[in-house]
């Protein structure tokens, strides 16, 4: 056990740095070759539908869907040296060869654009979310999370991050309200339009914004990729001008967002937010023209128009939001500390401290049969939703979000209840798969992403390798999907959605430190 930790310890520790520069070198030229690349290479919405060998040894005989080298569109030496570690080491063949086309995913198929520019500040890194042609907020900062523990010795990957960080603080001081971006004009990559009719205030440049839905996750996700970039390399090279503008227009949007429906004296508060969509369906739209249903006063929970799903809340002090943000802004308010700013540092931790009180006080509710849980959305006036979404942040994720020990009583009660058919209508059950859905898809499908945060928040190693069975069965193109019918996991949905890629890489990570004897043979031969 000791010695499979270390091993890969040791690895996570190797320096690359001449290796980096030279691929550094790689990428700059065949950015320059790109026209020609482009045309040669396979669209990977359609590559990833296909088989493609060498295929796993193990009973599923999982197909190889990397890109050949030449179509790869960011390489990282430190990335393919632990493939070929995990490669190695990994017992099950099925499970190693998943994890060979995940990690390196976003790599090799969603960096769409990257400047590698001297300076810090004039890097940057378009991290499209998959099979549409946009950046997320929160997919992205999640899409590189894996990356992160790697960064501190891989110049690639620190270029890589550095490049995205400037990408999103030029998001949020443009939009701070949308969730999705259009390519940056100098990429010279064309828009796209998301087909939608929508009616948003603030207004925005549909050229700038692919989708403007607010979610308070978005801007927690944009304090989360600095946070984690400085907690994995120590650098703080990020923080300048710009960066500190994006974190005030964060908290400006916080407490525009803290404005109750009603006033004190109860008159109706102007809202800076609305949302309208012209569609048939209820979750993508508002409620009351735009501001969505009446929450209360005296809180200090921030609002959510929309949850990470994408789907609008049914109650707007969304809480697995609320306390991501709240971690978040902890962890933002220490970076600020330590480069002197400690009148902001103050406020933001303030801020932070202050919704982390509001999720305790009003997003813990007494449930008849599972006892002291949190809800999913509150209201403020005593009114709760209770389930759980496969999308983060999600109630499941609280303890890998950060926000509560795993053991807490009140977080495990929580657990039980949505991985429950009880407790949770969003637990789907069927013949072939069994998860966490959301309405986004429907009620006949589950989300692998939420067995993998099931993984993540457990010490079983029968419930872990019963899980990893599960994602295994129902991945058969060699990739993670968005969604699969519990009743027949053939039926899916996105066969190129990088986030879960590389959600299951993390995930495979950490049981390799934390529970080598799931993967490896920690008393064999090696
Ligand atoms: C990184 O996070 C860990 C765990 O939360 C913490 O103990 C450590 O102090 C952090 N490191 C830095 C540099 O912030
Ligand atoms: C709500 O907060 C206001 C100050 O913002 C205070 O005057 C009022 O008494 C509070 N109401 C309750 C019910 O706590
Ligand atoms: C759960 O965590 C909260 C916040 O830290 C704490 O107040 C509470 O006592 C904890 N509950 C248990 C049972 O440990």
């Amino acid at each position: 056990m000791i010695g499979a930790a270390t091993l890969l310890l040791s690895f996570l520790l190797l320096t690359g740095e001449s290796e980096a520069s030279r691929q550094d070198a790689l990428y700059r030229s065949q950015q320059q070759q790109s026209p020609y690349r482009r045309q040669a290479c396979p669209d990977y919405r359609d590559y990833a539908t296909r088989l493609h060998p060498p295929y796993s040894t193990g009973k599923y005989r999982l197909p190889f869907q990397r890109p050949v080298k030449e179509c790869r569109l960011y390489s990282s030496p430190a990335v393919e040296s632990l493939i070929e570690e995990m490669n190695a080491r990994i017992n099950d063949k099925d499970l190693a060869r998943l994890f060979e086309n995940c990690f390196p995913n976003t790599l090799d198929t969603t960096v769409r654009w990257h400047l590698n520019a001297d300076k810090v500040a004039d890097k940057q890194s378009f991290i499209v979310t998959g099979d549409i042609n946009a950046q997320w907020l929160r997919d992205s900062t999640n899409q590189l999370a894996q990356y992160q523990l790697l960064a501190k010795d891989d110049e690639a990957l620190r270029n890589l991050i550095l490049g995205a960080i400037n990408t999103q603080v030029d998001f949020v001081l443009r939009s701070p309200y949308c969730n999705a971006f259009q390519p940056p004009k100098a990429s010279g990559l064309a828009p796209t339009s998301n087909g939608q009719d929508d009616t948003v205030h603030p207004v925005y440049d549909n050229t700038v914004v692919f989708e403007c839905k607010y979610e308070i996750d978005s801007l927690a996700s944009f304090l989360s990729l600095g946070n984690q970039y400085y907690n994995h390399t120590g650098d703080l090279s990020f923080v300048g001008e710009k960066w500190l503008s994006a974190v005030d227009n964060v908290m400006a949007l916080i407490e525009e967002q803290q404005v109750p429906s009603f006033s004190n004296t109860g008159s109706v508060q102007d809202q800076v937010y609305t949302f309208q969509r012209r569609t048939s369906l209820g979750t993508e739209t508002l409620n009351l023209g735009g501001i969505g249903n009446p929450i209360n006063h005296n809180t200090s929970l921030v609002r959510s128009a929309f949850r990470p799903s994408d789907d609008a809340a049914i109650m707007q002090f969304f809480i697995p939001g609320n306390a991501m943000l709240a971690v978040e802004l902890k962890r933002t308010a220490e970076i600020l500390k330590k480069v002197k700013q400690i009148e902001l540092a103050n406020f933001v931790r303030k801020k932070g401290e202050e919704i982390e009180a509001g999720v305790w006080k009003h997003g813990v509710i007494t449930h008849p049969v599972f006892g002291k849980v949190f809800a999913y959305e509150v209201d403020g006036y005593g009114s709760h939703i209770i389930m759980d979404d496969a999308n983060l942040p999600s109630l499941l994720a609280l303890p890998v979000l950060g926000f509560v020990d795993v053991k807490n009583q009140t977080y495990q009660n929580t657990r039980k209840m949505v991985l429950s058919r009880e407790g949770n209508p969003y637990f789907l059950t069927g013949t072939e798969f069994k998860g966490i859905g959301g309405p986004h898809i429907g009620i006949t499908h589950a989300w692998p992403i939420s067995l993998l945060i099931e993984i993540l928040t457990t010490d079983d190693d029968d419930e872990i390798l019963a899980l990893l069975a599960m994602v295994l069965k129902a991945s058969p193109l060699g990739l993670v999907h968005e969604s699969v019918n519990v009743r027949r996991v053939k039926d899916y949905t996105r066969s190129w959605f990088a986030w879960a890629n590389s959600l299951f890489a993390q995930t495979i990570l950490d049981l390799a430190r934390r529970k080598p004897q799931v993967l490896f043979d920690v008393n064999g031969g090696r």
